[in-house]
């Protein structure tokens, strides 16, 4: 992640904007908080793609959450889109007012997570299959430079994963999209949190892809037997196939056979977020008060002096 981060850091010296790529369904999960924090200073443009499979009014909410960010806009896309260049361009060039012409050309980098659907807006740009498109996450793609116009050039990066997944309803979404590799998170888990997710937002939907009735106040896992039992999905003895029906209600989501969803709001990720937080500054005290006692223990063995200890905090000086 190292190499990553500095190849990033060069990359970024003669950039003028920063597009990052998110999944309309999961904007908040699929940004990468590594971009975030070393492109905080460059004007930024939001492109949440996808957004054929996103519920139209939460991206609305999005957008608008973007929006209110300084130096920051935000545009909704799809694969389908014919002509996205030139919405791109216009909102690249409101960035950066200063830039244009042959004399400053503008330069913009774009980034995204593997999956998001990068290569395949850089082809519709292009009008040619320039990038490999594939589904399988974590595909890593050279560097490449694209000229959009005469003074505007489109830098691209490869695939860049996040440091570290603190969110952990965002970990369940990247899988749940498809983000990350099947084999990363068990896949019952994953599902069982969609249906969770989808009982709370979007129960008529459920209802509808899956014709189970009367089950509103059940539990998720229950439904999610009951979907299983809808869709044949059985081992013998009359059990259901929890594994066979995960991978049913996790294909259906990703093809938006269930309906356009989204798995995350901003007021929401704020909330989790937060706790996330919380609990992994708890944890980073517990490291290092556990460390300290490992350390005392060990200088007390060698007849030392062990550390002072200072409340979350490093040996004292
Ligand atoms: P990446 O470079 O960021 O890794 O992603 P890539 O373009 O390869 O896209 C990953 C998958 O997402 C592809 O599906 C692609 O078609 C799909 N995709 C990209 N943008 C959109 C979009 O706006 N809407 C929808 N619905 N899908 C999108 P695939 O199954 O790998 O390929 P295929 O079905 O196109 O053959």
């Amino acid at each position: 992640m190292n190499k990553a981060r500095k190849e990033l850091a060069e990359r970024l010296k003669d950039i003028d904007v920063v597009i990052e790529m998110l999944d309309a369904r999961l904007p908040a999960s699929s940004a990468n908080p590594m971009i975030a924090a070393m492109t905080r200073s460059k004007p930024s443009l939001k492109i949440l793609n996808k957004q054929d499979l996103a519920d139209p009014a939460i991206t609305a909410l999005w957008l608008d959450y973007y929006e209110r960010r300084p130096g920051t806009r935000a545009i909704a896309l799809d694969a389908g889109e014919r002509a996205p260049t030139q919405r791109l361009i216009t909102a690249c060039r409101e960035l950066a007012p200063g830039r244009g012409g042959l004399e400053k050309p503008l330069r913009v980098l774009i980034c995204g997570i593997p999956n998001v659907g990068k290569s395949t807006l850089i082809n519709s740009l292009t009008g040619r299959r320039i990038a490999k498109t594939g589904n399988e996450p974590g595909i890593t793609k050279g560097q490449q430079r694209i000229l959009l116009a005469d003074d505007f050039e489109l830098v691209d990066t490869p695939g860049m994963l996040w440091p570290k997944i603190i969110v952990e309803q965002g970990g369940y979404n990247l899988a749940a999209s498809g983000a990350v590799g099947r084999n990363a998170m068990d896949e019952e888990e994953v599902a069982l949190e969609l249906v969770a997710y989808l009982m709370k937002h979007y129960f008529v939907e459920l209802e509808e892809r899956y014709k189970i009735e009367d089950m509103r106040d059940c539990q998720d896992f229950v439904v999610m037997e009951a979907i299983g039992r809808k869709r044949g999905a059985m081992l013998g003895g009359g059990r259901v196939n929890i594994q066979k029906t995960a991978e049913i209600i996790l294909t259906d989501f990703r093809a938006g056979s269930i309906g356009r969803l989204t798995l995350e709001r901003p007021d929401e990720w704020v909330r989790w977020e937060k706790i996330a937080r919380e609990v992994e500054a708890q944890r980073q005290i517990e490291r290092e008060a556990h460390r300290l006692e490992r350390q005392g223990k060990s200088a007390e063995a060698a007849g030392q002096p062990a550390p002072e200890r200072k409340p979350g905090g490093r040996r004292r000086r």
